[in-house]
């Protein structure tokens, strides 16, 4: 349809590998088949409250990026216009900038826009959609949860860098007859703790889709070490939730739980003392986030690229491009927000690691 003459991109919340392969994806994708002219929205949705953010992309600016980690395109995950929070010398207020949003939209001449990003930051394009600017929405997160697609890109990537952890820590966990306890990222799911404890093959592996005990996971270390392990790796998403009574004793060990403590070191601290044993830990954090898309995520960001442009040429707009087996479809983002995807506790891949052994604290 030619009625398309200018298409903005913006990236969205926490950053991952693979949104520069996106960006790059799809301004290639506009420019060469569709002789759009694409504007590139900077820091989340912040380049649409203050359009003098924003520039043209060209093709020279996409040049190179495939495999940079991060985006160009600068983000934030505190900048919903809708309730934008301020801060001014100490004192925080909230203000609704979404009229603004459509209206420099408008200005900058915008017929539609690429929304990069998570649950909040598509229910945010969906928001503006209601509002008149028309989206399409690309999934990403490091954390796989988003519904409606089979993976987001950024979780491969996340995924490497957490099993390559893992395989480090074996030999140093050997050497040492040591408890290793990895924390990865996962705020509310477990994929890339599950994933990554199957992968480099760690004893014990916590997400928050299953309920565990200290005394469990400690029973387990010891049984191990009766049959001559001497040694045990755990993999822990970080948002496993922290048994009551492990709160209550760091409660009266400092008083409170101490300020920015991870999880992996409560956890840490309390098989050490439960299972007498050595414990290191080891919070992997956003070094997750960081660096070169994997060659699995580089495919699938250019794929979602490409197929976004294609999803604006259709009018598809409200809709997401997702990954549904092998093939790349278009799905509502109102299916897609809300609510997460999470680990199935019975399901095949939990089924899996237990049948070779590995452990999740609840038995
Ligand atoms: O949602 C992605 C994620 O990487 C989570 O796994 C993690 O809890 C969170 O973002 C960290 O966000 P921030 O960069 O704001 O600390």
């Amino acid at each position: 349809m030619s009625d398309i003459r200018k298409i903005g991109i913006c990236t969205g919340g926490g950053d991952c590998p693979g949104l520069n392969a996106v960006i790059r994806a799809a301004v290639k994708t506009a420019i060469l088949k569709y002789r759009y002219d694409v504007i590139g929205i900077r820091d989340g949705f912040d380049g649409l409250i203050w359009p003098e953010k924003s520039r043209p992309l060209t093709l020279s600016d996409v040049s190179g990026i495939l495999p940079r980690g991060g985006t160009i395109l600068g983000t934030t995950n505190r900048g919903n216009p809708f309730a934008y929070c301020i801060n001014n010398e100490g004192q925080e207020s909230v203000r609704d900038y979404s009229d603004d949003v459509i209206k420099n939209a408008k200005a900058l001449g915008l017929d539609a826009l690429i929304v990069i990003g998570g649950d909040g930051t598509q229910k945010i394009g969906l928001e503006l959609g209601a509002k008149g600017l028309p989206v399409v929405g690309v999934p990403k997160t490091i954390d796989n949860d988003l519904s409606s697609t089979d993976v987001t890109f950024g979780f491969d990537s996340a995924l490497h860098v957490a099993t390559d952890a893992i395989d480090r820590i074996h030999t140093t966990a050997e050497s040492h007859h040591r408890i290793m306890i990895v924390e990865v990222m996962g705020r509310d799911a477990g994929w890339i703790a599950l994933h990554a404890g199957i992968a480099g093959g760690a004893h014990i592996i916590l997400i928050p889709e299953i309920e565990f005990s200290i005394e469990s996971v400690c029973n387990y270390i010891n049984q191990r070490h009766i049959f001559g392990k001497k040694f045990t790796i755990m993999c822990l998403a970080e948002g496993v939730k922290v048994p009551e009574a492990t709160q209550q004793e760091c409660i009266a060990r400092y008083g409170s739980i101490p300020k920015g403590i991870s999880v992996g070191n409560l956890i840490g601290e309390a098989v050490a003392e439960g299972a007498k044993k050595e414990v290191r830990v080891t919070v992997l954090g956003h070094t997750q986030r960081g660096g070169s898309p994997s060659p699995y995520d580089r495919i699938l960001s250019t794929r979602f690229g490409v197929a976004a442009v294609d999803l604006i040429s259709r009018h598809g707009f409200n809709k997401m491009v997702s990954l549904r087996g092998d093939k790349i479809v278009f799905v509502n983002i109102s299916d897609a927000i809300g609510k997460m995807k999470a680990v199935d506790p019975q399901g095949e891949l939990v089924n899996t690691a237990r049948s070779v052994g590995i452990h999740f604290g609840d038995e």
